[in-house]
């Protein structure tokens, strides 16, 4: 190993959303890693820093090329320059693409449960949130319903899909088939495809995504892709994202709105952190995943072994486990007595709708001796609550 994941980084007192908590408990709750940054963009960072000069900063022509190379050794998909534009993150843009392309009061629909933040772009901009609830089978799979799904793109009001590719929090990598399928109903209903890809450079070892825009000419022309480096190389904070969008005219539309809502132009280190994460972070980004993979292994043996009550879903991307916890559970209430309890910190799968009551979402990018703190707590909470 080059890299050291089992270091313990203390990031209390830096303004961490995820550590501000108390001195007792254990965050394992929102979407970022314990984990430094690749070596190789802290560099990057550094120099930049070392300049001295913040002003305006413009996005070069690297940037492009930075992920253009990316998508085409990673995911074997050419984008051309053009399509690319630069966001200050994902959630903006989605933000931003939800006022543009859809008028108040029409629907959005997405695929619950779903990353909690999509029902916000959705409702605080007035528009309806059309869930389309994942089938949860018998054997603990999700898939979709495409009966319900066809039959709710082809309500006129609904103009927009949101798709997460993969899917956070079930981690799910949706196959060709799917997307095609996907694809063509939405072509078929006049439903523009947003898909959030941010997740797709963390699967498992010898696992890929595949980009929605490069399954079929139709997929391509009928959507808007969210790209970034920042859940990957956990630079989030950072705030640097990028739209691709084929279609010439959708494309436009996208390009203004951005610019209308002022989330188009990157800060000082925006830039350089995604060349350098793209350019150099490679090795990292591979060992990272094994790492992960090892973690994902502990919590399931460890979940088999010492804690039936509960099952972990499979999953093959994000560093996300979902968590299933019976259907008399009450999510909300279950995580804040474990909190309360045991000081760890999940999310509660409500949040996340469709049939997330009853779940809990735990973050395992963290080093081994945090995520084995993490279990014995979970296996103590869980106990409590189940014998309350
Ligand atoms: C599916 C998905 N999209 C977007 C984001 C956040 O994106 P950003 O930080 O670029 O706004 C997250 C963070 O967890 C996510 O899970």
């Amino acid at each position: 190993m080059i890299y050291n994941f089992d270091e313990v980084t203390n990031r209390r007192n830096t303004n961490s959303l995820k550590w501000n908590v108390a001195e007792n408990e254990l965050p394992m709750w929102v979407a970022d890693m314990d984990f430094e940054t690749a070596p190789e963009i802290m560099k990057a960072i550094a120099e930049r820093a070392g300049h001295g000069c913040y002003g305006y900063t413009e996005v070069s022509d690297e940037w492009y090329e930075a992920y253009i190379n990316w998508w085409y050794r990673r995911h074997n998909f050419a984008m051309k320059k053009e399509w690319l534009m630069f966001c200050t993150g994902v959630v903006p843009a989605i933000s931003s693409i939800v006022r543009k392309i859809t008028t108040p009061a029409e629907k959005v629909l997405i695929m619950t449960p779903v990353y909690n933040i999509f029902f916000n772009s959705i409702i605080n901009n007035g528009r309806e949130v059309l869930e389309c609830p994942l089938k949860f089978g018998k054997n603990m799979e999700y898939s979709i319903d495409f009966d319900d799904l066809e039959k709710k793109l082809s309500d006129p009001q609904t103009t927009l899909m949101i798709l997460c590719n993969p899917h956070n929090p079930i981690g799910k990598i949706w196959d060709k088939d799917t997307l095609q399928r996907i694809g063509e109903m939405c072509c078929r209903h006049n439903v523009i495809v947003l898909s959030d890809e941010i997740h797709c450079d963390l699967t498992d070892p010898g696992m890929s995504y595949i980009p929605f825009a490069s399954v079929s000419d139709i997929c391509r022309d009928n959507s808007i892709t969210c790209i970034a480096p920042t859940k990957t190389f956990n630079i989030a904070g950072l705030q640097t994202s990028a739209i691709s969008v084929p279609n010439k005219a959708l494309r436009h539309k996208v390009w203004r709105g951005i610019n209308t809502d002022e989330v188009a132009e990157p800060n000082v280190f925006a830039v350089e952190a995604a060349v350098a994460a793209f350019n150099n972070g490679e090795k990292w980004l591979d060992e990272l995943r094994k790492y992960i993979l090892n973690n994902k292994r502990y919590v399931n043996q460890y979940a088999d072994k010492e804690i039936p009550e509960i099952h972990v879903i499979a999953s093959e991307a994000t560093y996300l486990l979902w968590i299933y916890c019976g259907e008399s559970i009450n999510s909300v209430e279950m995580c804040r007595y474990i909190r309360n309890k045991t000081g760890l910190y999940v999310s509660a799968g409500k949040q996340f709708s469709g049939n997330g009551d009853s779940f809990l979402r735990m973050n395992i990018a963290c080093p081994g001796s945090v995520i084995e703190d993490g279990m014995r707590r979970l296996n103590e909470g869980i106990r409590l609550y189940m014998n309350r």
